[in-house]
């Protein structure tokens, strides 16, 4: 059987770790497209020579063209600016709008039945981008926030209880910015809410971290924006629907009517499969929950009428 592929967009930290961690899982071949030259082909190459090290034989490739990610089965869109300390993510709006509207006009025309996993911020606007541009239905274009968002929710709620981040189940829907929506109601630990195991203070701090947990990283490193998590979490989708283990994973997804959110790209738990979003999963949340989300699904709104204007 000959392997999946996979192209990441973007050879920047997110786009070359997420091109690392794919190929290191051995089940899809790997193409690492950017504009900038040697960029690609030289993290490609470096890939691809741990390969007898961790004993993977993935194919992986770097390019400054698209003919190489023809008939690619996934394909990840990394490519942007990212954050410097002190911008919002909604800052690169105008920048990264044309860049994944060029990137997606390429990426379609040598895989026109490719599932697009957007990753580029404001995350939720570049998904709309990209399903404007591919002209694709909603199953085939998804954003990566969720799964990052959560991790780092599910590492602030192990570090304050003391206990393995893998007993921890948690969910932070929204958009991918200030006003994302961490559940209290849904964070349990060893199937034990947290606002059982938590004071009310310690339970909000926990939700205001994990809320501003981007920018965290942005004023710490001072150049760029987190990569490990967010690559880990590109990964995990690419998983989801390339070994069709229909995952139930928040991430970014066009909601028509879900949630009472029409017409918008917002994080919400959808089943990740071979076909891409396979379901919309509709929680039945709370009605300050809800609103919180409808809320977040406002600050969306006013970035895609921007796009628009
Ligand atoms: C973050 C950026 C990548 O949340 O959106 O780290």
């Amino acid at each position: 059987m000959s392997k999946s592929k996979v192209t990441v967009v973007g050879a920047g930290n997110v786009g070359g770790t997420t091109a690392q961690r794919l190929a290191e899982r051995n089940y899809a071949d790997v193409v690492l497209v950017d504009i900038i030259e040697g960029l690609p082909q030289g993290k490609a190459l470096d890939i691809l020579e741990s390969g007898p090290v961790l004993g993977f034989d993935s194919n992986v490739v770097g390019t400054n063209g698209y003919e190489e990610t023809a008939g690619s089965d996934v394909v990840v869109i990394t490519s942007g600016s990212p954050r410097k300390p002190g911008m919002s993510r909604d800052d690169l709006l105008k920048t990264n709008q044309n860049i994944v509207r060029s990137v997606t006009e390429e990426v379609v025309k040598h895989s026109p039945d490719t599932i697009l996993v957007v990753v580029a911020n404001p995350l939720d606007a570049m998904c709309h981008v990209a399903m404007e541009t591919s002209g694709f239905p909603r199953e085939r274009v998804v954003g990566m926030a969720g799964i990052l968002d959560t991790a780092r929710y599910r590492t602030f709620i192990a570090q304050e209880l003391k206990t393995s981040v893998r007993d921890v189940f948690a969910l932070v829907l929204g958009g991918h910015g200030d006003t994302m929506v961490p559940l209290p109601s849904m964070a349990t630990v060893g199937g034990v809410s947290i606002t059982e195991l938590l004071p009310q203070d310690r339970v909000e701090a926990i939700v205001e971290r994990t809320r501003k947990g981007g920018g965290e990283i942005v004023s710490l490193l001072q150049s760029g924006s987190a990569f490990y998590a967010p690559s880990a979490a590109a990964a995990e989708m690419v998983d989801s629907i390339l070994l069709d283990q229909k995952r139930i994973l928040p991430c970014a997804a066009y909601l028509q009517g879900e949630y009472g959110i029409n017409d918008l790209f917002v994080g919400v738990p959808v089943k990740l499969g071979a076909s891409g979003v396979e379901e919309i999963v509709e929680l039945d949340l709370e009605e300050s929950e809800l609103d919180d989300l409808k809320n977040s699904a406002g600050a969306v709104r006013e970035l895609v009428e921007v796009l628009h204007a």
